[in-house]
């Protein structure tokens, strides 16, 4: 079946875009199916000659190949103006020429300016708690839709609808506004601002999963991106120091209709090593000179919050648990250049507590996970620069044991090696096929 999904194996950061914009060449569609502007997706590509960037956060990470339709799924949760900031971005960079090319889920959930108020207010209330969201209201966006009570982008188009769908959510938020000694929003403003938007976003926005239901039907590659990574998944992930969506492959299915037997290949993205943004539980961290060194030449730093990157060794407990529950057919290895240099490099394969209890993947009771202590393989490093590499037999034999052992480790081929940002720094072992 020609539908193939690209998730992230970590905790987010991984490459997704990149692997995406890469992927995309033998796509016809590309689809966001869960998060929202929380994702912060980085693509570099030769343009003029030279490496050009765009960091998406919200619009498909196919965008930049002319004639590939984009769809944002049902699943996803959307901020309108940041939706269309960037649109014109890409338009005047000479992308998306051509309107057909971006679809919007009629009825994806919008990101109302109350749910970013009350996101940084709880954040804020909750002192040395917080989760270290990015603050850009998708909990309390998602809470709403599973609260049957979100504003899906259609409500946009008509003034009177949305203002009757808003009127009784308002007076609440306000009420919880007000709790945290925030300003209020006005329901005449509030109504009139958001179908300003909705009238730009109306060119764009179809039943998109009808036109994902065709596009399969026609034999259409369909390449579904994840944003976030497995252990963010408000269900399976490291609870509460997690997102709200379900990040995980089975959540194509039930954001965009397409059944779980009807998922082909399923790409994990994983760095050589590990980083996360934000509060939770992190096994391999590292708080030494090798982390900052990681930080320093990874370029660990947020698309979406320029927030420095928490880093430490891969973790193979953790990816084993990913390749399980994702049912992971490849693995895709981005940043193998980062580690370039280091003496020696070392692969978590497992946990103990020092008092006997081992786990071969994470416990996912986060106050267990914060307690345990990785149990490392330690091989050889190598010192060349690898960013040229195009050919898995260029690659020195240090590097080629290390991804041969984590292969071994996950009981997955690895499908891809990423040695660059840019969409030419790959090494690509096995093509996404029908
Ligand atoms: P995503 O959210 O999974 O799409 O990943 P991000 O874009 O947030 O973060 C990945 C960062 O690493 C971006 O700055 C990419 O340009 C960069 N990147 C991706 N692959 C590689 C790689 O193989 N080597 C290096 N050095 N950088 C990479
Ligand atoms: P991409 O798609 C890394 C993290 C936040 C925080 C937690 C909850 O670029 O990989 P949220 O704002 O979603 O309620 O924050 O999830 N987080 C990410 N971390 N990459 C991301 O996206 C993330 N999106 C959310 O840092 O810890
Ligand atoms: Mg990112």
């Amino acid at each position: 079946m020609p539908a193939h999904v690209v998730v992230g194996a970590q905790w987010g950061d991984e490459g997704k875009g990149k692997v995406v914009d890469l992927y995309t060449e033998f796509a016809d569609v590309v689809v966001r199916y869960q998060g929202g502007n929380n994702a912060g997706h980085t693509l570099v590509v030769e343009r003029d000659g030279k490496p050009d960037k765009t960091v998406l956060h919200l619009i498909p990470s196919g965008i930049l190949h002319d004639g590939k339709r984009c769809v944002i799924a049902s699943g996803v949760v959307v901020d309108p103006a940041i939706c269309l900031g960037e649109i014109d971005a890409l338009q005047e960079r000479g992308y998306l020429q051509d309107p057909e090319q971006l679809i919007i889920a009629e009825d994806a959930s919008v990101i109302m300016p109350y749910h970013c108020a009350l996101d940084l207010a709880r954040e804020a209330a909750r002192g040395d708690q917080k989760i270290g969201t990015t603050g850009r209201g998708i909990g309390p966006c998602y809470e709403d839709r599973v609260a049957r009570r979100a504003i899906f982008v259609r409500d946009l188009f008509d003034r009177d609808v949305l203002r009757a769908k808003v009127a009784p959510i308002l007076a609440e938020k306000n009420m919880l506004l007000a709790h945290y000694g925030e300003e209020t929003y006005d329901l005449d403003e509030l109504t009139e601002q958001m179908c300003g938007y909705g009238e730009r976003l109306r060119p764009f926005v179809k039943d998109a999963r009808a036109f994902i239901r065709e596009e399969l039907q026609r034999d259409r590659q369909l390449l579904f991106e994840g944003a976030q990574g497995t252990l963010l998944d408000v269900g399976l992930g490291t609870y509460p120091f997690v997102t709200s969506s379900h990040t995980t492959a089975a959540g194509v299915c039930v954001n965009t209709g397409v059944a779980p037997n009807g998922l082909d290949q399923i790409v994990g993205i994983s760095k050589a090593y590990c980083t996360r943004v934000g509060g939770g539980p992190f096994p391999t961290e590292l708080d030494d000179e090798v982390g900052e060194r990681l930080r320093q030449v990874g370029n660990e730093f947020g698309s979406t919050t320029g927030r420095p990157r928490r880093c430490g060794w891969i973790d193979a407990a953790a990816l084993r648990y990913a390749v399980r529950i994702n049912g992971m057919t490849g693995l895709a290895v981005t940043k193998l250049d980062v580690l370039s240099g280091l003496e020696t490099v070392k692969i978590a394969v497992g946990y103990t507590d020092g008092q006997g209890n081992e786990w071969d993947e994470p416990p996912m009771n986060v106050d267990v996970l914060a307690g345990v202590e990785p149990v490392y393989e330690e091989m050889p490093g190598w010192s060349q620069d690898i960013t040229d590499v195009r050919q898995w037999e260029d690659l020195p034999t240090a590097a080629k044991r290390f991804l041969e052992r984590l292969a071994t480790i996950l009981e997955v081929p690895v499908v891809l090696v990423s040695v660059g940002p840019a969409r030419a720094e790959t090494i690509v072992m096995r093509q996404l096929h029908r």
